[in-house]
């Protein structure tokens, strides 16, 4: 067979190698943009049909073959065959089976190179608009949580190492930070990818009368791109988008790693629900966190797309070469598992119990309490540096009696220093060093509270 029956076939004498075609054909998965390849035809031949590069009867034929494609992709029945290339190719010969020389006009103008970066941006636009949705329930789940969890009390750690205790809701909230800074992101990206390439044909834009802000009013996009040579060689937008992708995937898996630990019995400061747990095919008494595990497995994998991307990129001599065909995989790999993820965090996060009790005495024990001694005595007037010394002591002075600081009486801590008073006793209880912490951004009560109804009064 020769390639006289694919479009780009008229220069061809022979066929297309069996094993090439399957190579390079991008169909099995570039199928997904279909609705968007369709929506960007749609706009391409309103545009020629009031430019008169096409005449109305023409115009109306290409609108009814592509809804009727469009229909069966929906239902399934159309048959995507691999000699087609991609899922531009196959709607066009699919149009051209229907609707004849009219159909024969669709392409008029228009280069696959832009055509392609219309699709993905087309896509990537709605998706983002998914994922910020979803993104919102997540932090709205950290909200609820925080709320319930105002005022319990857990051990904060550095080095995985006790440091100093704070409340379940700042700690919470903190991840509500690290969230809105992402939904923040993707609402930069977004004004990236809201921006229309069509019209910039194969590289260099075309002699034809297109009237490109009209397809950009139809397709609802704020710009028109300003340079054709850029419009088809740029993939930034999607580099950006891996990129913002890849950061959500290490703020999630940064929590799911604390939930692991915490949910093994030597902390035991979380239980995660059933739902979202499984159990081991061998040791029956295992409830094992697979979920957040494969959470935090998962980031690895959209890091890999984000330098596959900026690899694919590096060394591309300036337009359009095929190697952008391989932006596709990595994109929509990274959406699949960036909206998976953080849908199924939400969803185990409104499960979670935490152990409130557990998680309290956890936090005045192994001298977590120790730097509030230290500011006491600078509230009495001593050097930060000498307090430091003077409360190192007391804590090795413990470890060699084997006692918590919180079983130590006055007349022990005035061994070594003077100023201790009985005021001192109340600097150990964790819900005081707590609520001392009164700086702006502090684990406080107020500080948190204060940032609680922030949050509520402008989102
Ligand atoms: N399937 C191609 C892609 O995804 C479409 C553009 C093809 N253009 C070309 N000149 N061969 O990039």
């Amino acid at each position: 067979m020769n390639n006289s029956v694919k479009p780009w076939g008229g220069r061809f004498k022979k066929g297309t190698d069996r094993k090439v075609e399957e190579f390079t054909q991008s169909i099995h998965f570039d199928r997904r943009l279909f609705r968007y390849d369709i929506e960007g035809s749609l706009a391409h031949a309103r545009m020629l049909g009031k430019q008169g590069i096409i005449s109305a009867d023409e115009e109306r034929s290409i609108r009814k073959g592509l809804h009727a494609i469009r229909k069966e992709m929906e239902a399934g029945s159309f048959i995507f065959d691999i000699k087609d290339e991609d899922i531009h190719m196959a709607i066009e010969k699919a149009l051209i089976q229907r609707s004849g020389k009219a159909g024969e006009k669709l392409h008029t103008g228009r280069s696959r190179n832009d055509q392609v970066v219309l699709d993905v941006r087309l896509y990537l636009r709605d998706e983002i608009k998914n994922l910020l949705k979803l993104l919102k329930d997540l932090k709205r789940g950290l909200l609820e949580a925080a709320k319930r969890e105002i005022t319990t009390i857990m051990p904060g750690y550095t080095h995985l190492q006790k440091a100093q205790p704070v409340l379940l809701s700042h700690y919470l909230l903190s991840f509500w930070e690290m969230f809105d800074r992402d939904e923040q992101r993707f609402k930069d990206c977004q004004k990236r990818v809201n921006v229309l390439p069509l019209g910039a044909a194969a590289l260099a834009g075309t002699s034809l009368p297109l009237d490109r802000n009209y397809v950009a009013r139809l397709l609802k996009f704020p710009a028109v791109s300003r340079n054709s040579m850029d419009t088809v060689a740029d993939r930034d937008f999607i580099a950006e988008f891996i990129f913002s992708a890849s950061v959500v995937m290490m703020h999630m898996s940064r929590f799911c790693e604390d939930l692991v630990i915490w949910s093994s019995n030597e902390f035991h400061y979380v239980e995660i629900s059933d739902a979202f747990t499984t159990g081991s095919s061998i040791m029956p008494q295992k409830k094992n966190p697979d979920v957040a595990e494969l959470i935090r497995g998962k980031t690895g994998r959209v890091y890999g797309h984000l330098m596959a991307m900026l690899t694919i990129l590096k060394g591309l001599p300036m337009t359009y070469n095929r190697d952008l065909q391989e932006d596709k995989e990595p994109l929509f790999d990274t959406l699949d598992t960036v909206t998976s993820s953080v849908e199924i965090l939400t969803g185990m996060l409104s499960q979670i119990t935490f152990q409130r009790e557990r998680m309290e005495q956890e936090a005045g024990r192994d001298f977590s309490t120790a730097t509030d001694i230290a500011e006491y005595l600078v509230q009495k007037g001593i050097a930060f540096r000498e307090a430091h010394g003077i409360v190192g002591r007391i804590v090795e002075y413990c470890l060699d009696n084997r006692k918590e600081l919180s079983k130590l009486t006055l007349p022990e801590f005035r061994k070594f220093h003077a100023q201790f008073d009985k005021d001192v006793i109340a600097r150990l209880q964790p819900a005081n060093s707590v609520n001392l912490r009164k700086t702006i951004g502090g684990t406080s009560l107020v500080m948190v509270e204060e940032r609680i109804a922030d949050i509520e009064k402008t989102s």
